[in-house]
């Protein structure tokens, strides 16, 4: 099988693969105390800073879990976008471990903006209302939308102003950082992001996510925090060898680029087909269209991918690194048949 379903039903990049064979030998002390994970978090250091914390998880829920829970307490609030994976897509896991109220905005193609947080500072001080604390923004947005830089410093210095801290949900970072060709540290510590979670597993890795704190105050809880939401991994090294193989040559970003690649591909093959719709632009990994719910029905007999609304007859086809343009080209013609066969059953 083969198709657009999401980034993460592609395999393993083999550089990882074989960065995983690399440190399958001998003993290696548990839970990161390894040279292997020494080393992976040294080569996080050398591409962003020297000042930083890094601690690894197995998946990009136990990331932002990680992440809010060392920003937040039970009675703090995280600011994010109703779309936002940790507000729809995470069966409540922030709420339960962390404990506190998500205060979900209305947003476009899931960028909030920092205009939209004044008013929640309204009952700031107040015993009865959740305190505002963290904001969290995706980017690229769930929708595959870019902020741009001034967009995200602007949030940053709005929660610095008002004694807030700003997370990044970067489960598709290597996404973002590609298509605006701007560096990790560009994009994500000089922007004022306090904590970053740093997605490995949509980049080519088997499995994996990197949580980054720029800001070390927030990182003191952390590892602990890690082991009591069970994202601590005893066999680390697994873990570490595949961020040290995507940060190797810039693999993450060569992965993210032919994945954006591919996207526009699909983009300009899917936009000469008479009933597709493409909706928004196509700015990442993610194409949204609106395709006719027979054809949909059709298209989903031979190949899998996700409705994204119901109502609209959306669709969300999702490129990832080891997307082909036979891929594309098979998918297109696929849909190009299917809305040929409609036109004459008309
Ligand atoms: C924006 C975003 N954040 C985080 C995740 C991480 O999810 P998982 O827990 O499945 O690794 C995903 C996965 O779809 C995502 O799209």
């Amino acid at each position: 099988m083969r198709g657009f379903a999401s980034d993460n039903i592609s395999g393993v990049h083999p550089a990882v693969m074989n960065a995983i064979q690399a440190v399958n030998i001998d003993h290696a002390h548990p839970y990161g105390d390894d040279q292997y994970t020494t080393k992976a978090i040294n080569h996080f250091k050398s591409v962003l800073k020297e000042d930083i914390d890094v601690l690894f998880t197995f998946n990009g829920t136990g990331a932002n879990v990680l992440a809010l829970s060392s920003m937040a307490q039970s009675f703090h609030a995280v600011i994010c976008a109703e779309c936002a994976h940790i507000n729809k897509d995470e069966c409540g896991a922030p709420e339960k471990f962390v404990g506190c109220k998500l205060f979900a905005l209305p947003s476009d193609r899931g960028k909030i903006r920092a205009d939209q947080l004044s008013p929640l500072l309204k009952h700031i001080g107040f015993e009865h209302h959740n305190q505002p604390r963290v904001i969290s923004i995706t980017q690229p947005t769930e929708f595959g939308a870019l902020y741009q830089p001034h967009e995200i410093r602007e949030i940053a210095e709005f929660a610095k102003k008002h004694h807030m801290t700003l997370h990044m949900d970067g489960a598709r970072i290597g996404n973002a950082c590609a298509a605006m060709d701007m560096g990790l540290m560009e994009m994500t510590g000089d922007l004022g992001v306090d904590v970053l979670s740093f997605g490995g597993t949509k980049n080519g890795a088997m499995y994996g996510e990197a949580v980054i704190f720029f800001n070390r105050s927030l990182a003191a809880p952390a590892k602990f925090i890690r082991k009591q939401s069970m994202q601590l991994g005893s066999k680390m090294r697994f873990i570490a060898a595949q961020f040290d193989a995507l940060l190797t040559d810039d693999l993450w970003l060569k992965n993210a680029d032919q994945a954006n690649q591919m996207a526009q591909a699909l983009y300009e093959r899917l936009s000469d087909i008479p009933c597709v719709d493409v909706t928004g632009t196509v700015d990442t990994n993610a194409v949204f269209a609106i395709i006719p719910s027979h054809i949909i029905e059709r298209l989903q007999e031979k190949t899998f991918f996700y409705i994204w609304d119901d109502a609209r007859s959306q669709v969300r086809l999702m490129t990832s690194f080891d997307t082909t343009m036979a891929d594309v080209e098979a998918f297109a013609e696929l849909v190009r048949i299917e809305s040929q066969k409609q036109e004459q059953d008309q």
